[in-house]
């Protein structure tokens, strides 16, 4: 199999993390391995299982629309006929992790910049960059959903336009990404369901998200949500609900600069704290909140005695 093309490592302030080339590449689907296939098969077929009745049905059914299965790894050319027809948007291949400007502008022009290489089997429940697997499955088939969709590109460019006005406009949007794109949750007639790929593609975060005691799950406001802090390694304190893609559209429809200048120098909500302005689904037991992603529930409960520390 290729190798990507990692170029070096930068300490930022979420630590040390990966920086590929920008360049896009094809997909080189003719190197993938039958342990690549198995990988993605696996994890297909984990996650389709734990989905129905937890994941949005949009996402449910634009997955299969789009014709992803647990035969092997797709082929993006195949992927793009049924998504360039439906919403205009096309996943393109890239070697990983993007700097973030790439990457808005990928966005703006309704590309979707996804990893080529999968994981290893021996990282099935977590590696800590996106893969293949994190990428296809978890956020492409919502870009096949129209209003998702119009969402992400106008994300997109509001990036391109958070970026000029600096690291704090720029820590806020991602914020904004975080809490919806990856670890959203929307409300619906039939209950919480799951519409953030980091959780659709993690086993684990799938059943946590809904099912644990210990995160707060907390109604959608826009500034409420881009002044939380978050952690990339470990299960999320605080889930966010959204009761339409609409609303998340609607939301975010305004020019952000007014919110940006309201934000500014105003401290930053520690990801796990309840505020008496949110709407509560649920007031987190803060049980295990030290645990790291991707490890079982028997280590959950293992670590509720130590104090929790807001960060
Ligand atoms: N309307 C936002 C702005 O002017 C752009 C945006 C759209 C940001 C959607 C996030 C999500 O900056
Ligand atoms: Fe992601």
């Amino acid at each position: 199999m290729n190798t990507p093309n990692r170029i070096e490592h930068q300490m930022t302030d979420k630590g040390y993390v990966p920086v590929y080339t920008t360049a896009v590449v094809d997909q080189p689907w003719d190197s993938y391995t039958k342990t690549d296939h198995e990988v993605w098969a696996t994890l297909f077929k984990r996650q389709r299982e734990l989905l129905p009745g937890r994941a949005s049905k949009e996402f449910l059914q634009t997955q299969d629309e789009m014709g992803m299965g647990e035969q092997g790894i797709p082929k993006f050319s195949d992927l793009n006929a049924q998504l360039k027809a439906k919403t205009g948007w096309e996943i393109i291949a890239v070697e990983g992790l993007l700097p973030e400007l790439a990457f808005f502008d990928h966005l703006a022009n309704r590309r979707f910049p996804v990893t080529w290489w999968i994981r290893k089997p021996e990282q099935l429940d977590y590696l800590a960059e996106p893969d293949l697997f994190h990428d296809l499955f978890g956020h492409v088939p919502l870009l096949m959903d129209p209003v998702f969709a119009d969402y992400m590109e106008a994300y997109g460019k509001g990036g391109v336009k958070a970026h000029s006005l600096g690291p704090e406009a720029l820590s806020q949007l991602t914020r904004l990404y975080w809490y919806t794109v990856e670890f959203g949750l929307i409300n619906t007639s039939e209950g919480l369901r799951i519409y953030g790929a980091g959780i659709l593609s993690s086993k684990g975060e799938s059943i946590h998200c809904l099912e644990s005691a210990a995160p707060n799950r907390i109604g959608f406001d826009l500034l409420r949500v881009m002044n939380t802090r978050y952690r990339i390694d470990t299960y999320q304190k605080t889930y966010f609900v959204i009761d339409s893609y609409q609303q998340l559209f609607d939301a975010t429809l305004p020019d952000f600069i007014p919110y940006y200048e309201q934000m500014a120098g105003r401290e930053s909500t520690p990801a796990g704290q309840v505020l008496d302005s949110d709407r509560v689904f649920n007031r987190g037991t803060g049980e295990g909140w030290l645990v790291p992603r991707g490890s079982g529930p028997a280590r959950i409960s293992a670590m509720s005695a130590r104090p929790w520390e807001p960060w």
